[in-house]
């Protein structure tokens, strides 16, 4: 028996497999059901338990042997197939390479700042943790706004304060102290504030702040720069509106508001049938705030306006829903591609 087994053992060694077909011939040979190996071990039960226990060994030995060399020639065999030009088949269709796109949001940001740097507007960035007198004091916020209460401003540290910018506004003041009028800049970026999330407010969203600093610049100019802006964004048929307001940093101040796009003005669920919705805050920079940042209000004026980027993107797409915007749901997101 031992000697049949190293017999085999030798030709196992020997066998040269060099493709699928002599692979099968040597599966079939030595390990199939009725393989030289098998019928070994049925072999093996009818020796003396004396001769068994050698020959045993030797052909679970042997048995290993046949199986790796098996395996090995088989992984071989499957990778040089797998590279092997003949077996690719160039009639599949190709898998598609998904590369993505803009975020609605990012759309919107671009297709603003295009249009305003139309009009001679630069782009200017600014800290998203600010101090209180950056996002506040400086923009004439009185000490006792409630804007400053913890329920409006998310607060990193107290006394001295360091926050998460409420608004945009704190880049107009950056820009003011760093350079000289003429200033005509666009910031935008995101604003933080401690609002419970829902379809209509959320804890964190986008603003667009514009800021024109010069001698001679009045409350005509504001109005028709933010009218060349609805047009560029929803058309020649926009009308604009706007509503005196109250801000501590503008005066006088006035909300914008544009005829609504989806009911043009005749009243719908978006502009809670008014026929008007608001896009943005705006108005003429206060003189304290002129002077806060030396600049001096009897030379220079200017005007200031601040839009939510999600607001002006809700009334392009009639997006209804605040969370879509953050919920990275790819169903969501790719409807945006070819809209603009
Ligand atoms: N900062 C205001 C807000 O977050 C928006 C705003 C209103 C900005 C009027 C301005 C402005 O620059 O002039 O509600």
């Amino acid at each position: 028996m031992e000697q049949k087994i190293k017999s085999i053992e030798a030709e196992v060694t020997a066998f040269a497999i060099s493709s699928k077909e002599t692979l099968e011939n040597f599966r079939l040979k030595y390990i199939s059901k009725k393989g030289l190996i098998p019928t070994l071990f049925d072999d093996l039960k009818k020796v003396s338990a004396e001769e068994k226990k050698n020959a045993g060994k030797l052909l679970n030995d042997l048995k290993q042997l046949a199986e790796n060399k098996f395996k090995t020639s088989q992984t071989e065999l499957d990778d040089s197939s797998a590279s092997s030009s003949a077996d690719i088949d160039l009639s599949l269709p190709v898998i598609p390479n998904r590369v993505g796109n803009q975020h609605p949001l990012s759309l919107t940001r671009y297709r603003i700042i295009e249009v305003f740097e139309k009009l001679g507007f630069n782009l200017a960035d600014g800290p998203e943790i600010e101090d209180d007198w950056h996002n506040f004091t400086a923009l004439n916020f009185p000490p006792n706004h409630p804007a400053r209460e913890m329920q409006d401003t998310f607060f990193i540290e107290k006394n001295p304060d360091r926050l998460l910018r409420t608004h945009t506004s704190n880049v107009q003041i950056r820009l003011m102290k760093q350079q000289k009028p003429p200033i005509r800049s666009i910031m935008p970026g995101r604003v933080y504030r401690n609002e419970a999330i829902s379809a209509r407010a959320h804890c964190f969203f986008h603003q667009v702040e514009g800021l024109y600093v010069d001698k001679n610049v009045g409350f005509a100019d504001l109005k028709q720069t933010l009218y060349h802006f609805a047009q560029e964004m929803y058309g020649k048929d926009i009308k604009i509106r706007y509503r005196p307001s109250f801000f501590p940093f503008t005066e006088p101040s006035a909300e914008i508001d544009i005829s609504c796009l989806i009911c043009k003005g005749n009243g719908c669920n978006i502009c809670k049938h008014s026929g008007w919705v608001e896009i943005a805050g705006s108005g003429m920079v206060h003189p304290n705030v002129l002077k806060n940042c030396n600049i001096d209000p009897e030379e220079y004026t200017g005007f200031a306006f601040g839009m939510g980027i999600e607001r002006v993107t809700q009334l392009l797409f009639q997006v209804n829903d605040l969370r879509l915007y953050s919920e990275n749901d790819i169903r969501f997101l790719k409807q945006f591609k070819t809209v603009m």
